[in-house]
């Protein structure tokens, strides 16, 4: 069977890794590239991060690196993924930066027109440089999946804004604005699936198990200190998982806008849930998703 083509765009980040390798491990997919942005960390630590994860899988996938900053804002990064976006790992290599993720975005959709479908893990500064830079290949993506957003619960950067898209709104306005098929994942489901590591040892007798272990370690406690849950919240792993396996998910299709320029709301997915109004439904999201079967699945997955 011909495998789907896609395209990760990412900000490694401990659930990023976590993403790339179950998407390579899944071995379902052609991944024509795998492109950096800044978000998590800064640029150069993104995509030093990125390619320790592709070393350690020994991957060959294409590796690019993106935008140093969000469109029109300066970088502010996570607290929950260390100095260098993967703490606990041991990264002393630079990897050179190729600032070519927007052109390679750009020709890998121009050469399998409607063939492409682009998972984002990370702020969408890349994604929305390649649509205002070359407008007509728009159409001929075939889906984007997007790790972002609040819809019903707070915020995890401000009172209501997910992290992806509260550090670059701007970005994300130009992708939700886009006439193009777009699945969101949002906070509501993933903060619901976490691991703690106690889980990670099903990965015992994989020759991951140590780094992924140690990784966890780290980031089990940062998220214990900043959003108060007892596990390793597995965000953007749950969105390559919808690549997967779409049938564990359910999904409802909503008319969202991003705020970009509120004091207290920047980066917030609004919703129109008014009577009559929200007839321009431009987003299907995410509303749950089989957990165990997730569950099962990703350690069988990384274990292969
Ligand atoms: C998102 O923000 C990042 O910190 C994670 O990698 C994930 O993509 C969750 O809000
Ligand atoms: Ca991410």
């Amino acid at each position: 069977m011909k495998k789907q083509k896609i395209i990760i765009d990412t900000d490694p980040g401990y659930d990023d890794a976590l993403a790339i390798m179950l998407a390579e491990k899944s071995r379902l997919f052609d991944i024509l590239a795998i492109t950096t942005v800044a978000g998590n960390s800064t640029i150069q630590n993104t995509t030093n991060n990125a390619r320790f994860v592709l070393n350690l899988i020994e991957s060959k996938t294409k590796l690019w690196s993106g935008a140093n900053a969000p469109l029109k804002r300066k970088l502010i990064k996570a607290n929950v993924h260390g100095k260098n976006g993967l703490d606990g790992a041991t990264i002393n290599k630079e990897e050179k930066l190729t600032n070519n993720a927007v052109n390679k975005i750009i020709e890998n959709i121009i050469n399998n027109p409607n063939e492409v479908t682009i998972l984002m893990l990370g702020p969408l500064t890349n994604i929305a440089q390649a649509f205002v830079k070359e407008p007509s290949i728009i159409p001929l993506i075939k889906e984007i999946i997007i790790m972002g957003g609040a819809i019903n619960v707070p915020g995890n950067k401000n009172r209501v804004a997910e992290f992806n898209i509260f550090v670059d709104p701007d970005a994300a306005d130009i992708v939700f604005q886009a006439d193009i098929k777009k699945t969101l994942i949002p906070l509501d489901v993933c903060n619901n699936i976490f691991f703690t590591l106690i889980d990670f040892r099903r990965l015992n007798d994989s020759n991951l198990y140590e780094i992924i272990y140690e990784m966890m370690k780290k980031y089990i406690d940062n998220i214990y200190m900043f959003e108060k849950i007892r596990g390793a919240i597995m965000y953007d792993p749950v969105a390559a998982y919808y690549l997967i396996n779409s049938q564990a998910f359910a999904t409802v299709e909503m008319d969202i806008q991003i705020e970009t320029r509120g004091k207290l709301t920047r980066g917030m997915t609004v919703v129109d849930k008014r009577v009559g109004e929200g007839k321009n439904k431009n987003v299907s999201v995410v509303q749950s998703v089989d957990k165990e079967k997730f569950k099962e699945d990703f350690f069988n997955i990384l274990n292969s």
